[in-house]
């Protein structure tokens, strides 16, 4: 890979929710409802749906190479103890998912983990992201942490500008 990851972390003791809630409204406002995993029902079938979902988004990873199989994506994803669908926050559109922004819990580290942020195509530049991305906070909370972490590719501009609008700022860990 050319560069290093960026590393980001959000510190929610000085993050303010209200400045965000606009993007939600909007969803609201346009027919996107957002909800989590845990809320649908963390299903067979809705695993396969997230899988699908996140798979087409991943696509457009800078040199993110193949996407796992969907056994492969259960086993690194999902049956893992990190994995809570409480924290898997999803877009629904008049044609069915169109966005995820899956937060794993890393509480005994003290913060949770942004591991996949995806809008569809079709979808982007209506600050859906923005919004799942503020919904998702909350699951900070309810893990008991007040930091938030997340890894992005150097050349995934939109992923990094998104973050750093909500607040995100540079950080280091190993
Ligand atoms: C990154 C991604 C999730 C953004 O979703 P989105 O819903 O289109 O983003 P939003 O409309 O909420 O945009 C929020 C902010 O992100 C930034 N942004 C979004 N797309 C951008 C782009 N193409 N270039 C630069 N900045 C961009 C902007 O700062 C934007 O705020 P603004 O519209 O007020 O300027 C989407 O592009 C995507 O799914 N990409 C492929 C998957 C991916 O790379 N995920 C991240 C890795 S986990």
């Amino acid at each position: 890979m050319a560069g290093r990851w960026v590393k980001l972390e959000l510190d929610l003791k000085t993050f303010d929710a209200t400045r965000f809630e606009a993007y939600i409204e909007r969803c609201r406002t346009t027919g996107i409802r957002l909800t989590t995993l845990a809320e649908l029902g963390d299903s067979p079938g809705h695993r396969r749906a997230l899988y699908e979902l996140n798979k087409e988004c991943s696509a457009d990873i800078p040199e993110r190479g193949e996407f796992y199989t969907f056994e492969e994506y259960l086993e690194r994803r999902i049956e893992v103890p990190s994995y809570d669908p409480r924290g898997v926050v999803i877009a629904l559109g008049d044609d069915g998912w169109c966005g995820l922004a899956a937060t794993s819990d890393h509480r005994s580290s003290g913060f949770v983990f942004n591991e996949m942020t995806g809008v569809r195509a079709a979808y982007r530049g209506r600050g859906i992201s923005m919004a799942m991305k503020t919904v998702g906070i909350r699951f900070a909370d309810l893990c008991g942490v007040d930091r938030i972490r997340t890894l992005h590719h150097p050349a995934n501009t939109a992923a990094i500008e998104m973050n750093r609008r909500l607040g995100y700022a540079d950080a280091e860990w190993d």
